[in-house]
């Protein structure tokens, strides 16, 4: 059944203008009247003047909007020069006239009138990808917002949901998108097999005029598991040849393709290591098959033991990706793109900047996020991740290479999505920031978090200023609030197994999967000089995070073992933070609740109360995590609160 689809931050309105004249747009023939650009800036103009009589290239008048397209550009490239007469946008291709438009178009719906303004921006990121973690029968795997809305019992789907979804990653500067998960199952092996074809050459081409190139995930088996054959060994030249004919097949379908993404060896994946190859083989063979047509292969770098004995204390899953990978650097072909996630561990709300970025200097590097909140609170929990993005972007490598920041490491950023079928597409309204944020913020990262949440809240719920200041309080906070009442100091993996959701210190201690806190009677936090993941970093960073006196402390229970009255440049003991944070992150939770209620009336009630019931549970949540966690440690450490307060 086909559900209903917010038009999110797109919803246009009638500007506070009553221009009842003429507009005219102007554009040279070279520029595509039928394509997204103009089509996109005819829509907004007819909502936004809505006496206005619109005409293509009238001299006589009032209001002119010029679009062009310049070769002195980069294709991505957009100029804009504009005054209340009407605007002038430049691009270095239809992809780079497109972002320009929706540059211009934000600008005056901000402003809510036409706008003096110079502008040339070009993108920081060559790639800014949505990956899908969208499984053919429909479900989305660590999905918060709903059911897939790319795929139905097995098929994959094309319709005007599919043409919102491509508007709006246009609109916020994303272009490119993985569509299903990276643990490749059930139907979808099947997904590069000739019966899906015309539907991906469809959807690839629905994409590609909104300036999207469409990216699979692939089964690094496939030659066996849909070719029939007896080896997938990346090195046996059979398989380099099913893989140029599959690509053949496929780009002669759907030549604006970008490439796989691929997931090997890693959490029973398949991978070149069941023929006693390495990474660089694997991704190299698909990087030939399918290099003719300019693809890409996006290699996750996500590969570690998922079956540790936990009794073994040398054996650190933090230093996996690297001790994999740091040796193959030079190794991989040009169109290959190595998928770092942010951290070495997993997506926790805080784990230290994946050392890979400052050690890999000859292969082209994508830094992979986690919008969906896996981890944070599954979109009942409001965690804004801007803030923490934008953190790790600019974060200083200390590579000998200059500039080393991680923006300037990579050429690409992923996130996995936080969007399902459900109307308003991220479950809970407040986690389209998020969405949104990424694109913004991977397109211009020298935006602030507070630049880019402010606009995406006007775009989306108008120009209330109430609404304004308490959502952009409750967003800006809610990623130190949920840090705060769950794990303390960088020490993560204190949620449920299985479904990372609420409290659980003792369910990842005694498991296989490589995240111990390690917490004893004495003190926590894993001495990580000693399991040789420090260094793994540049210096100084080697040093500071080897030295349980020089680490900052929201990362010391991460990198160093200490004891419960370890003095913290703050000044307060390890227990008493542990105490005083689970207090105050719950606090805050209890205040964003009360907050939103102030906002009863002037948001839409849907919202409202869709808002009321996450809220309600994230109280409850926070209340949980807060008692477990110092009970926990309460109990264990035997150290009481100073303040008194009840531990259980
Ligand atoms: C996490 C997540 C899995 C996912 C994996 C990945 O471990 O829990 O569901 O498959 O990351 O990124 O591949």
């Amino acid at each position: 059944m086909k559900k209903e689809s917010s038009p999110l931050w797109l919803e246009y309105k009638p500007l506070n203008t009553a221009f009842a004249g003429r507009a005219a747009i102007r554009c040279p023939s070279r520029v595509d009247r039928q394509g997204a650009a103009v089509t996109e800036l005819i829509t907004a103009l007819k909502i936004m003047l809505p006496a206005a009589e619109l005409t293509f290239g009238a001299d006589s008048a009032s209001l002119i909007f010029e679009a062009d397209i310049a070769d002195f550009l980069d294709p991505e490239e957009y100029m804009i020069s504009a005054d209340e007469r009407g605007a002038s946008v430049i691009g270095g291709s239809e992809s780079g006239l497109l972002y320009g438009i929706f540059a211009y178009l934000r600008e005056i719906r901000l402003a809510g009138s036409f706008v003096r303004m110079n502008r040339r921006v070009r993108p920081a990121l060559e790639l800014r990808m949505l990956d899908h973690w969208d499984n053919a029968d429909g479900s989305v795997e660590r999905g918060y917002s709903g059911e897939s809305f790319f795929f139905e019992d097995g098929k994959l789907v094309v319709n005007e949901r599919t043409e919102m979804y491509a508007r709006l990653l246009a609109s916020c500067g994303i272009n490119s998108a993985v569509i299903n998960n990276v643990n490749v199952r059930g139907e979808a092996v099947r997904l590069i097999c000739e019966e899906n074809i015309p539907q991906l050459a469809r959807l690839s081409a629905l994409l590609h005029r909104w300036g999207i190139a469409l990216y699979l995930s692939i089964d690094f088996s496939a030659p066996v598991s849909v070719g029939g054959m007896r080896t997938a060994d990346p090195l046996d030249p059979a398989v380099g040849y099913w893989w140029s004919n599959k690509a053949r097949e496929l780009w002669k379908a759907a030549p604006d393709l970008g490439g796989f993404l691929v997931k090997a060896d890693s959490e029973g994946q398949p991978g070149p290591y069941a023929y006693g190859r390495d990474h660089a083989d694997g991704a190299n063979m698909l990087a030939r098959a399918v290099k003719p047509y300019g693809g890409r292969i996006i290699w996750r770098a996500f590969v570690y033991n998922c079956t540790q004995d936990w009794r073994d204390t040398r054996t650190d899953r933090a230093c996996a990706g690297f001790r994999t990978f740091a040796p193959l650097d030079g190794h991989f072909d040009a169109n290959v793109i190595l998928q770092v996630k942010n951290g070495p561990m997993d997506f926790q709300v805080r784990e230290p900047v994946h050392p890979l970025f400052g050690a890999m200097k000859h292969t082209a590097l994508a830094a992979e996020f986690q919008l969906a909140q896996e981890y944070t609170g599954q979109q009942l929990h409001v965690c804004c991740l801007l803030p923490m993005l934008r953190e790790i972007l600019l974060w200083n490598t200390c590579t000998d290479i200059q500039p080393g920041r991680v923006i300037d490491r990579i050429c690409a950023a992923a996130a996995v999505s936080n969007t399902g079928d459900s109307f308003c597409w991220t479950g809970s309204e407040l986690a389209g920031a998020n969405l949104y944020g990424f694109g913004r913020l991977t397109f211009e990262p020298q935006l602030t978090a507070e630049d880019i949440i402010d606009e995406w809240i006007t775009l989306t719920f108008g120009r209330d200023e109430k609404v304004r200041e308490v959502l952009s309080e409750i967003l800006l906070s809610s990623h130190k609030a949920y840090e705060d009442y769950t794990a303390p100091l960088g020490l993560g993996w204190l949620c449920k197994p299985a479904t990372h959701y609420g409290p659980d210190p003792w369910g990842y201690e005694f498991d296989r999967w490589g995240t111990y806190n390690r917490a004893d009677r004495d003190g926590v936090g894993i001495d990580r000089a000693k399991t040789g993941f420090t260094a793994m970093y540049n210096e100084p960073l080697r040093e500071l995070y080897s030295d349980p006196e020089k680490c900052p402390d929201e990362l010391l229970l991460f990198f160093c073992r200490v004891r419960y009255d370890h003095l913290l440049h703050s000044g307060k003991t390890v227990i008493q933070h542990i105490y005083d944070s689970h207090f105050e992150g719950c606090e805050r939770a209890e205040e964003f609740a009360r907050l939103w209620d102030s906002l009863e009336g002037r948001l839409p009630a849907e919202v409202f109360d869709n808002g009321r019931r996450r809220f309600k549970e994230q109280v409850r949540c926070a209340r949980e995590w807060r008692d477990v966690i110092n009970a926990f440690f309460h109990r264990l450490s035997g150290f009481s609160d100073e303040q008194g307060r009840k531990l259980y």
